[in-house]
């Protein structure tokens, strides 16, 4: 059975049985604590929390999540079973049915004969596992659905447990394994071998609250929810290698296509070597993997979920290598994954030319890296080695890692090669210092300090209420009172602190727009807000500083919006719309949205694209958005379901969760449809010009648009305008004519310069013939050694070669120096009869060059360097005096 029916069998079991089916959401959810969505029941946390009401009829829902899980990376390929991406099944019943219920779904679905929708498993087959003491879970699992009592094993925290691994909701567990025979592994349950007996589905009864603790077990619970949940998890890929009967995850008919495919590209045989296979599955894997995070908005970058990306596209390329590929391979490899995925995702369609250019140019930076990579290692290798050690450096290993993008796994095994070992503590001590600061860099950026604990009670029990799309003023409590990370009850002038009302006007920074500025006032009392910053999307904390009289806690206090402010930022920000529109219609819809910033008059948008822009193409998306301010489209905001927002077409659809009240903003109809939480003018004639900067690259795959906006577009105009009337006017020209003056201006300027420069050079050797006559005579050997002042290493060169073909019938070496500037460059060279007799010019620079604090290279007929120490020269002429006369 082909995996795209073992979906649709799965949610028409699910329908049938009453319950909403809700789309996958995008792998990449607003969640501090995750880098990936990685399990079914994530994008339905609010409701298992009980901080929202789930939006199903009968309280039930069923999904097919895609899941990333990159923890157990190293075991791709090794076991049967891991994969970095994949797709959990799911059914979730919110209060509805509870332990009967969900044994009783998933027994149907997978016994079920194929004809009547199930999947015509074998019951003998399975087995099942319980939590400890879960009697009723044994029972109903004995009595009601008759599997027998050996075949239900009853196991601990660690196996029978389920939470996600921090405080909130968790319960005991009940797994549903496939026996795939002995030939797989020994006899007595999954309770002895979870290799033969492979977990399939996962029915977690979640009816407990826990506590602090880890995700082992060791953890409290502090008491019952109110309501009694349903979250279970299929997995789709372990199934379908049970239904399609082949050995492992890897070579479904998902997956099998790339292994295919790596075959044919790299000459090795798939089967024959364990070795290879390990590195076969790896491609598979990780292709599909590294497409469908693409898919989701993810580019390859040095940290956090591009990093994974990266490494994930790495180790695609190496495996490659290794089973004998030599030139590009991801193109193929992501190219075949794409069509085995399309037919359960048709987005792939929309996005195959962006996947397909992410890669490429990913694999041309990697090639390169492992080119100046393996250079680097080997001049380590060679340092390690002439110093008579047999480990590399945990730095050494760490730099290659940090500045050279070189993976450890890479540097460990090409020392290996070469007989060393790697200093691993000391590379895992740097990496962690790094990830470390990586971490408190990111959070304190956002909110000033790291720890949010103290945010939680209002995050949890009193969310802030905002009005103010529709109001700039209004009245409101002081509820909470925070300074240094500590809550406070009162502050006073001079202070500075957060604060926290229960209902504000002052927008919160989010999706790129900043935070209003503006004051809070009560009676003498006025605190001026420089930043607002939302915690937990809930929260409204507004940095202040106490200008005049006290704040405290219940205190009634009047909120005034910096109208200027929120003017310009609002003007920003539809700005933003309109060149993130203007420039999908230049370069297609491939250019997703990356990231982006609206501050009052300017603002910056950064998408996925490859590709350098054009000046031709910054133009028309200039022209185009400005054209748009020109219509005065009408801006309509609207507040729909996530479900109607997809069908109006809008863009940006990442970090919603399904049944989530969405706002759509429509700038003209079709110009420009977007999910945006910020503020924006009502017609885009407000925006007032739009003045594009220039664009840039930012992190592989990534580019940036800059531009004013407003006033701020007006002024940057009126100063290009002034700068041009300036220049015209001191060169005397129209200004229509300054690029052809300007042009001729430069080339009359070069040949102005080549002329000096030929002026200089014949004046150089007309002196030479009396540079000549300082020659000394060394043994037998002539020498010119000489200083001269404020010539340049190139002109040293002309004369030193000049010199050196005036002395070439004798054994004669040239050495000149100049002080010009702070520099000391110098010159050796050597006539070839001085060669023949073992004087090479790259030995005497090294030898002078010590003296003048400098280093030089070349050949044994002329070699060149450069140093900064005047005060050696006269030093480093005796030292190449010594070398001469001690021959
Ligand atoms: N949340 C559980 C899991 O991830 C069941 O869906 O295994």
């Amino acid at each position: 059975m082909q995996t795209h029916e073992i979906r649709d069998r799965f949610t028409n079991h699910f329908v049938n049985l009453g319950h909403t089916a809700v789309p996958s959401a995008s792998l990449i959810l607003d969640d501090p604590t995750l880098l990936f969505v990685n399990a079914g029941m994530v994008p339905f946390k609010p409701y298992f929390l009980g901080q929202q009401n789930p939006p199903f009829e009968n309280g039930t829902a069923t999904s097919i999540q895609k899941c990333v899980r990159t923890l157990d990376i190293e075991e791709v390929g090794v076991t049967t079973r891991h994969n970095t991406f994949f797709q959990m099944a799911g059914n979730f019943s919110f209060g509805a049915y509870f332990k009967e219920g969900a044994i009783k779904h998933a027994w149907a679905l997978l016994t079920n004969p194929l004809e009547e929708g199930g999947y015509g498993l074998d019951p003998e087959r399975l087995w099942v596992t319980v939590y400890l003491d879960d009697d009723e879970a044994a029972e109903i699992w004995e009595k009601q659905i008759g599997v027998p009592a050996e075949r239900i094993q009853r196991l601990g925290m660690e196996d029978n447990y389920w939470s996600m691994g921090i405080p909130g909701p968790a319960g005991p567990c009940s797994e549903i394994y496939y026996d795939r025979g002995p030939e797989y592994g020994q006899d007595g349950g999954p309770a002895v071998d979870d290799n033969r007996y492979l977990e399939i589905w996962n029915l977690v009864f979640m009816q407990f609250e826990r506590g602090e603790g880890d995700k082992k077990g060791n953890f409290e619970i502090l008491g019952e929810l109110p309501k009694k949940n349903i979250d279970t998890g299929m997995g789709v890929e372990r199934v379908a290698a049970i239904l399609q009967d082949v050995d492992n995850v890897y070579e479904t008919d998902l997956l099998r296509p790339v292994i295919d495919a790596a075959q044919e590209i790299t000459g090795s045989v798939y089967g024959e070597k364990h070795e290879n296979d390990v590195r076969f599955r790896v491609i598979a894997d990780h292709a599909r993997t590294a497409m469908m995070l693409v898919l989701d908005g993810v580019t390859p970058s040095n940290e956090g979920r591009g990093y994974i990306l990266r490494r994930l596209m790495r180790r695609i390329i190496r495996s490659a290598r290794l089973l004998g590929a030599t030139g590009a391979t991801l193109e193929k490899f992501i190219s075949t994954i794409m069509d085995t995925m399309t037919p359960s995702f048709p987005e792939i369609a929309d996005n195959r030319e962006r996947i397909l250019r992410v890669s490429a140019t990913e694999e041309k930076a990697f090639l390169k890296t492992l080119e100046s990579g393996t250079q680097l290692f080997d001049e380590t290798a060679a340092q390690v080695k002439s110093s008579g050690k047999t480990v590399v450096g945990g730095h050494e290993a760490f730099q290659l890692h940090d500045t050279y993008g070189f993976p450890i796994d890479l540097t460990l095994e090409m020392a290996a090669e070469a007989g060393l070992e790697v200093d691993m503590a000391q590379f895992d001590k740097e990496m962690a210092e790094q990830r470390a600061r990586a971490k408190a860099d990111n959070k304190a950026k956002k909110h000033g300090h790291v720890d949010e604990s103290v945010y939680r009670d209002w995050v949890d029990n009193n969310p802030t209420e905002f009005f103010g799309y529709s109001d700039l003023t209004g009245e409101s409590t002081v509820i909470g009172l925070v300074s240094n990370g500590q809550s406070v009850t009162s502050a006073q002038a001079g202070d500075e602190v957060e604060v926290i009302l229960d209902a504000t006007p002052m927008y919160a920074e989010s999706g790129g727009q900043t935070g209003d500025r503006g004051r809070l006032v009560s009676g003498d009392t006025v605190l001026e807000v420089t930043d607002v910053q939302k915690i937990a999307k809930k929260l409204w904390v507004h940095k202040a500083t106490v200008v005049s009289g006290g704040v405290e806690l219940g205190q009634k206090i009047t909120s005034e919006v910096d109208s200027a402010w929120r003017h310009g930022a609002t003007q920003a920000h539809t700005g933003t719309h309109l060149i993130h529109a203007a420039l999908r219609q230049v370069l297609g819809p491939t250019a997703v949205q990356a990231g982006s910033l609206n501050r009052p008059g300017y603002l910056r948008f950064d998408f996925n694209y490859t590709d350098q822009l054009s000046d031709a193409q910054l133009e028309e998306i200039t022209l185009i958005a400005n054209q748009a301010v020109d219509r005065n489209l009408a801006v309509n905001t609207i507040e729909t379901s996530l479900d109607e927002a997809k069908k109006m077409g809008a863009m940006a659809l990442f970090g919603e969760n399904y049944g989530d009240q969405v706002r759509v903003v429509e700038i003209g109809g079709p110009f420009s449809i977007e999910l945006c939480g910020g503020t924006h003018v009502d017609s885009s004639a407000e925006v007032g010009p739009v003045a594009v900067l220039g664009e840039s690259s930012v992190g592989s795959g990534a580019r940036r648009i800059e531009a004013y906006s407003g006033i701020d577009a007006f002024k940057h105009y009126s100063k290009e305008a002034a700068l041009a009337s300036g220049l015209a006017s001191s060169l005397k020209a129209k200004p229509e004519e300054l690029p052809d003056r300007i042009q001729s201006l430069t080339e009359r300027l070069k040949s102005a310069e080549k002329e000096i420069q030929n002026l200089r050079t014949q004046q150089l050797l007309a002196n030479a013939s009396g540079l000549l006559e300082q020659a000394e005579t060394i043994g037998t050997t002539t020498l010119v050694a000489v200083t001269l002042d404020g010539v340049s290493g190139a002109d040293l060169r002309t004369l030193a070669s000049d010199l050196k073909n005036r002395l070439a019938g004798q054994s004669a070496v040239v050495l000149l120096a100049s002080v010009d500037g702070d520099k000391v460059p110098f010159i050796a060279a050597a006539t070839p009869s001085a060669v023949d007799e073992g004087l090479k010019s790259g030995d005497l620079v090294k030898t002078f060059g010590q003296y003048v604090g400098g280093r030089g290279g070349g050949k044994p007929d002329m070699a060149q360097g450069s140093g900064s120490d005047v005060a050696g020269v006269d030093a480093g002429f005796a030292a190449v005096r010594d070398v001469l006369s001690s021959r």
